[in-house]
């Protein structure tokens, strides 16, 4: 794994932004993107940026079961907010969270997944080392599957949500067997209470209790990490 350490999530921004760009100027057309507060700056550098995206594709790792896209704590809202209102893409997938049959939501994204090959995937990393909402315990060649969300996760959450108890409890991920499948990924982590994670990620073994640990028998990952976040490696 290839570690880039930044000094604040600004410069993580402008890192990663490099990386996407470089990719976009040699070919890459699907990108693979996350949510959560981590990719944020990253979004902020493509917005501002120059970059035509009408051609490039997106594919999004989950959604909350039970919220309809147009729901301000949807992830299909949050990418609107933070990229395709200002940068609309070819098109932008996301799992369909408002589609309460398991099986047709997750088959159907899964032929997206295998239709739109993901040249560059961004990640973050949940506290627990979930990559996605792929949580421990998860199968680490999986695809497309309806999760429960662990009580770490539902709390990390909560500061989205009014209440505890608005916090879906389920959503639709990506598997990591098709994270897996990217050409190239790139994680962003921020703050100390990734340092557990981000050592476990990196030295620990490969096993389903830190998801990300997967990621050690990638060709091509990039960790984008402040100092907070590296203090435990
Ligand atoms: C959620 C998302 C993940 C994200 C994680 C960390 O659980 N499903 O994709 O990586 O939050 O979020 P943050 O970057 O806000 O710490």
């Amino acid at each position: 794994m290839n570690i880039i350490k930044v000094t604040d999530t600004k410069m993580g921004g402008k890192e990663a932004f490099n990386i996407v760009k470089n990719d976009l100027e040699n070919g890459a057309k699907v990108l693979g993107l996350a949510t959560g507060s981590s990719p944020i700056t990253l979004y902020n550098e493509m917005t501002s940026s120059d970059i035509d995206f009408s051609n490039v594709t997106s594919v999004n790792l989950d959604e909350y079961v039970g919220l309809q896209p147009d729901n301000d704590q949807s992830y299909h809202y949050f990418m609107k907010e933070h990229l395709f209102n200002k940068k609309p893409f070819k098109n932008s997938y996301v799992p369909d969270g408002s589609n309460p049959d398991a099986d047709a939501a997750t088959s159907d994204y899964d032929k997206i997944v295998e239709d739109n090959p993901i040249d560059l995937q961004i990640l973050g990393i949940g506290r627990n080392g979930h990559i996605g909402f792929n949580e421990p315990g998860s199968p680490l060649d999986g695809k497309t599957r309806k999760v429960g969300l662990t009580e770490s996760t539902i709390e990390a959450n909560t500061r989205f949500f009014a209440d505890e108890k608005d916090v879906p409890r389920f959503a639709y991920s990506m598997g990591i067997g098709s994270i897996m499948k990217a050409k190239k990924i790139i994680l962003l982590a921020y703050g100390e209470n990734k340092a557990d994670a981000i050592a476990a990620t990196v030295d620990g073994p490969v096993t389903e209790d830190c998801p990300a640990s997967a990621l050690q028998n990638h060709p091509d990952v990039t960790l984008i990490i402040d100092e907070a976040a590296a203090s435990k490696l």
